[in-house]
């Protein structure tokens, strides 16, 4: 998207802040915009920068009710930062770990630096926030992933998302596997993944993948929109509405249909609440 964050006309800027060098974070009241920041790298992600995410999901202000997930530049990401995995101790990034040596760890010690990985992308699944990826031109293996990591996705028509995992000897493993599979089915999945190819914004509007696609330059004012018809719905409601839509893949319809009675009721008491201290 753009050099700017999403603006939300309504709010003044309150913060920003740089948690790790290739990001940027700034709050304007209710939107948080998260944005990669290494342009001339096409955004590609370090290890650090996952931790970095996990970190601002975790600290997340309650007044926040919806988060952008951005990129700066052609790309929004290029996915891993191929110098980690280079086999080349003398080009490694300080202070990033070697991604081999992790594996020759214990397999506990192993999972647990990987499920520390993962936090940075399926802890927006958690946030009560709904969370929109703006993703333009290139988001490859981590930065797909990146994007499956939010609830709506907004592309522009030179995004070309792609799964190089496989390609790489590896598969996907910061989160994507479910998203994915359950955005476009397991065949389809499969597919994306073996062959590494590109899906372009036609066919990822016509799987699900993104929930629409604009003309590059309308992505940050189409972003910009659906945020403010987000901020335009009921506080209370929205923030109900994502976990119970996110269970409803997975419950038993029995569990499904009791999380849809009690947030009902939750809801309803608030609407009488405020209907009484209104004098209705
Ligand atoms: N890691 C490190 N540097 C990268 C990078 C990456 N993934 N992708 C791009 N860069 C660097 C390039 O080396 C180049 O650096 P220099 O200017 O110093 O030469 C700079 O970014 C610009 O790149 P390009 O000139 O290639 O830019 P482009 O716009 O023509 O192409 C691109 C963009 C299609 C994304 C291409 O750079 C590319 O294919 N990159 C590699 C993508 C890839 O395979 N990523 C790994 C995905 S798998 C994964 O993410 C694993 C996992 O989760 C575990």
């Amino acid at each position: 998207m753009s050099d700017t964050p999403t603006q939300h006309p309504d709010t003044p800027a309150t913060d920003a802040a740089r948690p790790h060098p290739h990001l940027v974070v700034t709050q304007e009241g209710p939107v948080l915009t998260v944005a990669l920041d290494n342009e001339a790298r096409r955004n590609a992600q370090l290890p650090s920068l996952w931790l970095a995410l996990a970190e601002v999901a975790a600290s997340l202000d309650p007044s926040v009710r919806v988060v952008v997930l951005s990129a700066r530049g052609p790309s929004f990401s290029a996915g891993l930062d191929l110098s980690v995995v280079a086999g080349d101790p003398a080009r490694a990034p300080q202070g990033e770990p070697d991604l081999f040596e992790v594996a020759a760890r214990g397999t506990d010690e192993a999972a647990e630096v990987i499920a520390g990985f993962q936090r940075g992308f399926t802890a927006w699944a958690e946030v009560d926030a709904v969370v929109v990826a703006a993703v333009q031109g290139h988001a490859i293996g981590a930065g797909f992933q990146l994007a499956l990591a939010a609830d709506l996705r907004v592309v522009a028509d030179d995004v070309q998302l792609a799964m190089r995992e496989t390609s790489l000897g590896l598969v996907p493993d910061l989160g994507g596997t479910q998203p994915l599979v359950s955005l476009v089915g397991p065949a389809r999945a499969l597919e994306i993944c073996a062959t590494g190819r590109f899906v372009g914004a036609q066919e990822a509007v016509a799987t699900g993948l993104a929930n629409v696609a604009v003309p590059r330059d309308e992505l940050e004012a189409t972003t910009a929109d659906l945020v403010a018809a987000l901020l335009a719905a009921p506080e209370a409601s929205l923030r109900a509405l994502k976990p119970l839509l996110r269970s409803a893949g997975s419950a038993d319809r029995e569990t499904q249909l009791r999380a849809e009675r009690e947030t009902q009721v939750t809801l309803l008491r608030g609407l009488g609440r405020a209907r009484a201290a209104a004098g209705g």
